[in-house]
């Protein structure tokens, strides 16, 4: 082990990165890669041309669905998930150190080849950009989807009842999210659920249903998809994301 000022000291990046390209923790699969493989299951015969990976962090899902579609353009808010991204995809590795027990890390790392994604980095593009106000530019997706992102947006209404002008016809919204509303991230006017509306529970499936119905049929019923964060060697979240995949049709 070493000291982490030997190292760019980025917790929640080195963090990522570990969830994304790290060991399996407490015998959960990868969940960045159980998402793109159930959205691959949910495509089901559609046309594999062009997908969207919103809030897409580190990148594993992105390279991911890259194995199958022409082409994945991976956006997230943050510029240093973007810029490992796009270091991942040039250099095909990464380096990190990854947190052990106060200040001390481990040197970790991982390369695309160890996960059979050397060749799919060729067809992913990594941009910065904003869910909630994306560019004209990104639209004409087979796919989109949004991994643990609805409950870190500052507007998730406006993402929800505006992304299905960038889907084709027929094809999928996957949305997969621990509903896990704090304040931190989105203002409480902006919850979609998770509280009491005329005196019944309001959960933020409903919300969702609700801002999404104009647009959007539900495809299959929800299910649970469960995750472990590794925050240190002693320290993990073992969360449970509901994974709801949508389909788009004309009303
Ligand atoms: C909880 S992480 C999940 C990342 C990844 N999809 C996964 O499953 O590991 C949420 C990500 O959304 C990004 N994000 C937050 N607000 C965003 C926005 N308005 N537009 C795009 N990305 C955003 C964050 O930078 C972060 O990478």
């Amino acid at each position: 082990m070493q000291q982490s000022a030997f190292y760019e000291n980025d917790t929640p990046l080195a963090q990522y990165l570990e969830f994304h390209f790290g060991e399996r923790w407490h015998g959960e699969a990868n969940f960045p890669k159980a998402l793109a493989d159930a959205a691959m299951d949910a495509m089901d015969g559609r046309p594999l041309e062009r997908a969207l990976d919103i809030g897409c962090a580190c990148g594993r899902t992105s390279f991911e669905l890259a194995r199958y579609f022409r082409h994945v353009d991976g956006i997230d808010f943050s510029n240093a998930f973007v810029g490992k991204c796009r270091e991942m995809a040039r250099d095909k590795l990464v380096r990190y150190a990854r947190p052990e027990e106060g200040e001390l890390v481990s040197h970790q790392e991982r390369t695309l080849a160890s996960l059979g994604l050397e060749e799919a980095a060729g067809r992913v593009a990594f941009h910065q950009g904003d869910a909630c106000n994306l560019e004209p530019r990104f639209t004409g997706y087979g796919l989109v989807l949004a991994g643990n992102l609805i409950d870190r947006l500052y507007q998730p209404s406006r993402f929800l009842t505006t992304i299905h002008e960038r889907i084709n016809e027929l094809g999928l919204l996957v949305i997969a999210s621990p509903y896990t509303w704090l304040e931190e991230y989105t203002p409480r006017d902006q919850w979609v659920g998770g509280f009491k509306k005329n005196g019944e529970d309001f959960f933020t499936f409903d919300g969702m249903a609700e801002m999404l119905a104009p647009h959007f049929r539900l495809l299959v019923e929800p299910r649970s998809l469960p995750f472990v964060i590794r925050e240190t060697r002693n320290k993990f979240q073992h969360s449970f994301s509901e994974l709801t995949v949508w389909e788009k049709v004309s009303r």
